[in-house]
């Protein structure tokens, strides 16, 4: 079967298809088009300009992912779409153009939860044989048009129960599945997200927009040599290392805290920019900061992560979200579960699959289809009639 899959909740505009065969799906096509660039000058996304530029997007974007795809419509056998949660002026632009394709192409319908389907961009794994489009609309140009990939669904591979640890811009969430489908949330962020914290800590420090990758590539090029800095504190002369505190890692849980942290670095930062008499360059405290609190973050989600995991003993942990494209993440959890659960399988999602896409929900859209009654596989002909965009859905929520 062919599923073709939108999101727009957030600031990417993206369509995918998606081919399923015998509990193997290939990505066929994967457009995204990124609005980095326009809400970089407002140091965040403004949910007004995301939805007029996914309106702009969308049809572009579409005919893309179906061209790259070479496929047409009376080859499509479902279409899926981002439900939530989200930015609603964002969502309801996929779901509105989903819900039109549904109806004016008389294809089934369904709806995906967002987290869900970066949870399912863990089912996509990389094998080199097929073509794979990545979609700069702005630049119209192809990102990694060279690379000669297929990605797979290797269903098979992944043994339940499996721990998610779920980092996104706005979620944080340590998620136990027994089954596909089911979500048993059994830790998450009492405030800010992880993302969020990076975007914040980004914005402290004057690193820009999105606050993720620029934290990782400060936090890279830190160097231990300027760890000890010379500082005044309450007069007297100290030599203090940047150190920040590791929220809520040894409480009897598993949920996580990580707006004190970005408190922490504003407060170590004004008191550097009070403090003149520094001989350290302003970027190489950035640097420091920067990798200081990486760290912390990191911490935290690998101790939680693990102590999740002796307790519910997957078979299988796997990373999901935004911040999962962090390598200093990746690679500490992997080496923890290594050293500590070495019968574990740890799975990663492959790269380009880490941040908002479209193939991820077609995924998720996939292995619902599996599970659905030939009664609910009809009945979905009819959902473009009261499907709704739901900026603040959950996990566990009908769809
Ligand atoms: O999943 P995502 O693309 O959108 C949401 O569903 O929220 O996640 C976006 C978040 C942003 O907060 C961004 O700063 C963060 O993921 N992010 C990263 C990295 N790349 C993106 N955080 C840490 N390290 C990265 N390399
Ligand atoms: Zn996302």
């Amino acid at each position: 079967m062919k599923i073709l899959a939108i999101e727009t909740s957030c600031d990417e505009t993206a369509v995918s298809v998606l081919e399923g065969q015998n509990g193997n799906l290939n990505v066929l096509s994967n457009a995204v088009s990124s609005q980095i660039e326009l809400h970089k000058e407002w140091g965040g996304v403004v949910p007004n300009l995301a939805a007029r530029e996914h309106l702009k997007n969308i049809i572009p974007v579409l005919e893309t992912a179906l061209s790259k795809a070479k496929t047409k419509q009376e080859d499509i056998d479902l279409i899926a779409v981002t439900q939530g949660p989200g930015l609603i002026p964002a969502l309801l632009v996929g779901v509105d153009a989903a819900k039109t394709l549904s109806y004016v192409w008389q294809k089934p319908l369904i709806g995906i939860h967002h987290i869900e389907g970066h949870i399912y961009a863990n089912f996509i794994s990389e094998n080199k044989v097929n073509s794979i489009f990545n979609f700069q609309f702005s630049k119209f140009k192809t990102k990694n048009s060279k690379q000669n990939t297929k990605y797979q669904i290797l269903n098979t591979k992944y043994k339940f129960p499996m721990l998610c640890l779920v980092v996104s811009g706005g979620h944080t969430q340590l998620v136990l599945m027994r089954d596909h489908l089911e979500y048993e949330i059994i830790g998450e962020t009492q405030d800010d997200a992880a993302g969020e914290a990076f975007d914040k800590v980004a914005r402290i420090l004057g690193l820009g927009y999105p606050g993720g990758p620029a934290i990782a590539a400060a936090a890279a090029n830190f160097q231990f040599t300027i760890f000890n800095l010379q500082k005044k504190s309450n007069n007297k002369k100290s030599n203090t290392q940047i150190k920040f505190p590791r929220p809520m890692l040894h409480s009897n849980d598993f949920n996580f805290s990580f707006s004190g942290l970005k408190t922490a670095v504003l407060y170590l930062s004004k008191e550097f920019e009070k403090n003149s008499k520094l001989q350290i360059p302003n970027h190489k405290l950035q640097e420091a900061i920067a990798a200081e609190f990486q760290q912390a973050v990191i911490d935290v989600l690998v101790h939680k992560t693990i102590k999740a995991a002796e307790k519910y003993n997957p078979k299988t942990i796997m990373l999901a979200g935004g911040v999962s494209a962090n390598k200093e993440l990746r690679d500490q959890l992997g080496e923890k579960i290594k050293e500590t659960l070495p019968t574990t399988s740890y799975n990663l999602p492959p790269n380009p699959y880490s941040l908002d896409n479209a193939a991820m929900i077609a995924s998720a859209a996939y292995f619902r289809w599996q599970k659905m009654s030939q009664t609910e596989k009809n009945s979905a002909k009819e959902n473009w009639k009261t499907l709704e965009a739901n900026a603040g859905l959950r996990m566990n929520d009908e769809l």
